[in-house]
């Protein structure tokens, strides 16, 4: 192929190719090269001949799965993290059964019963940062989305096995950005350690669902059959729950956005306080209440869009594709640029600014394209790679906001609300500090 029609862009140094700069922080690396190149460039990364998408054109041809593929497509040090071959690696038939299996933790009644579990962690949280006067949140906003998981994917109750698979799991997450040698003494041989302690904790709670089933998210999966009847099993459901933990962690990131996003706004938070006392109340959080509620829905959106969550998804060209006039081999990796795809001004006015109303009626400038808003993938759960936790992780992202924004004054101390870009996800280089003051007439 000739080199005018490949992608534009830097083969980097011998061998190494670009990845230290990948590594180093994904998310200005996609934001350089994208200004220099436009939006479909290649680059060498870990190795390998790698095309890198933003926005709408190239997530459409990133969820065709006759042009992308998702086996072969993450380093094989990414997937190892992973635990190896789990959903987002899977394609075709093999995929859509395990999805369907996958999904059975994650029905609406699932969902109706996690919510107060949710809920009640939330408002635990919640209580303790407000009687401590000033509180740094990050690692507990972590710990937070952790216990969530835990609690309603493998019916944890907290306690010293809880606290241990927080602390293996903060070794594991440091490995995503290190180079991975895997030489003891190293991130990535601490990590891999970590992770498998995680999954021997996780093989004693299969055993145990195995035998005496309860109404947590593993039992519900390992009841739901695929349209072939065949059902969930084994070190398959082990790497399910692995990927539930590294998915659910990353809304740490999420509420931390919101968090600070409506301190920063007076007007924004009393609307939503507003739409709060009118559908909600000093009562309980019910699902049927977060649905009726269209400003709660759009900052939900906006917090999607805005936290940078993950830079990149991961997959291989499983034939020839173009996109914007340039070629893209069979065989190279392909990496989708979600953070960026959801800033793209060609789509999104105003990017950087937090502006739920972008999603009302009559902009709705996620429906200018129908790929053009996909901060967990595009189309149904059910149908491809989008994301099996989007309600899931919604809910909790709603329960999070209602009931810190019902319940508490936020003031943020003058603090460094940079992003360390480095991290994955990226966080306050503060920590995040806050004050939280019940509000008089919260109950
Ligand atoms: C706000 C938080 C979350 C974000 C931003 C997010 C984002 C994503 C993205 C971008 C994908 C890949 C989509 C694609 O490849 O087309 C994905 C897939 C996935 N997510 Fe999430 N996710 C979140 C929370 C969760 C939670 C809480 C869970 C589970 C408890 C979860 C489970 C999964 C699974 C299993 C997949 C793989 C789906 C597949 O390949 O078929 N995610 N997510």
């Amino acid at each position: 192929m000739s080199e005018t029609t490949l992608p534009p862009g830097d083969r980097g140094l011998p061998l190494l190719g670009e990845t230290l700069d990948f590594l180093k922080d994904q998310f200005h690396f996609v934001d350089a090269h994208q200004a220099r190149y436009g939006k479909v460039f290649r680059s060498n990364i870990l190795f390998k001949d790698t095309a890198l998408l933003v926005g709408a054109e190239g997530a459409r041809i990133f969820n065709d799965e006759s042009k992308v593929q998702r086996s072969g497509g993450m380093a094989p040090h990414i997937a190892d993290l992973f635990g190896g071959t789990s959903l987002p690696l899977l394609d075709g038939e093999p995929h859509r059964q395990r999805k369907q299996q996958v999904m059975g933790a994650f029905t609406r009644e699932a969902l109706t019963q996690y919510l107060p579990v949710m809920d009640s962690v939330v408002a635990r949280y919640l209580e303790r940062w407000s009687a401590a006067g000033e509180s740094t949140l990050t690692e507990d906003l972590k710990k937070l989305a952790l216990e969530v998981i835990a609690r309603t994917m493998v019916g944890s109750e907290g306690g010293k096995e809880f606290e241990e698979n927080v602390a293996d799991f903060k070794v594991m997450v440091k490995a995503f950005t290190a180079i991975p040698v895997p030489i003891p003494g190293t991130a990535f041989a601490k990590a891999k350690a970590a992770q498998g302690r995680i999954f021997e904790r996780y093989r004693r709670v299969l055993a145990e669902r195995v035998a005496k089933p309860t109404d947590d998210g593993l039992s519900r999966m390992l009841a739901t059959p695929a349209e072939d009847g065949t059902r969930i099993a084994g070190e398959d459901a082990i790497k399910e729950l692995h990927h539930f933990n590294l998915a659910g962690y990353i809304t740490f990131a999420h509420m931390a956005h919101g968090l600070v996003a409506l301190a920063q706004d007076d007007k924004l938070r009393e609307r939503l306080r507003a739409e709060i006392a009118e559908h909600v109340g000093a009562g309980p959080i019910t699902v049927e209440a977060l649905h009726r509620m269209p400003l709660l829905e759009n900052i939900t959106r906006e917090m999607k869009r805005r936290a940078p969550f993950v830079a990149v998804s991961f997959g291989k060209a499983k034939s020839e594709f173009t996109l914007e006039g340039k070629t893209v081999p069979a065989g190279w990796m392909v990496m989708l640029c979600n953070f960026a795809s959801g800033n793209d001004p060609e789509l999104f006015a105003d990017p950087e600014r937090f502006d739920p109303d972008r999603f009302a009626e009559g902009r709705a400038e996620d429906q200018k394209h129908p790929t053009g808003f996909f901060p967990q993938g595009v189309g149904e759960p059910l149908k491809g790679h989008k994301c099996a936790g989007v309600d899931f992780s919604t809910l909790l992202m709603k329960a999070f906001m209602v009931r810190l924004v019902r319940d508490y004054d936020t003031k943020l101390p003058k603090q460094d609300l940079s992003y360390q870009w480095e991290k994955i996800p990226p966080e306050y280089a503060s920590g995040l500090r806050a004050v939280l003051s019940p509000v008089p007439s919260a109950p």
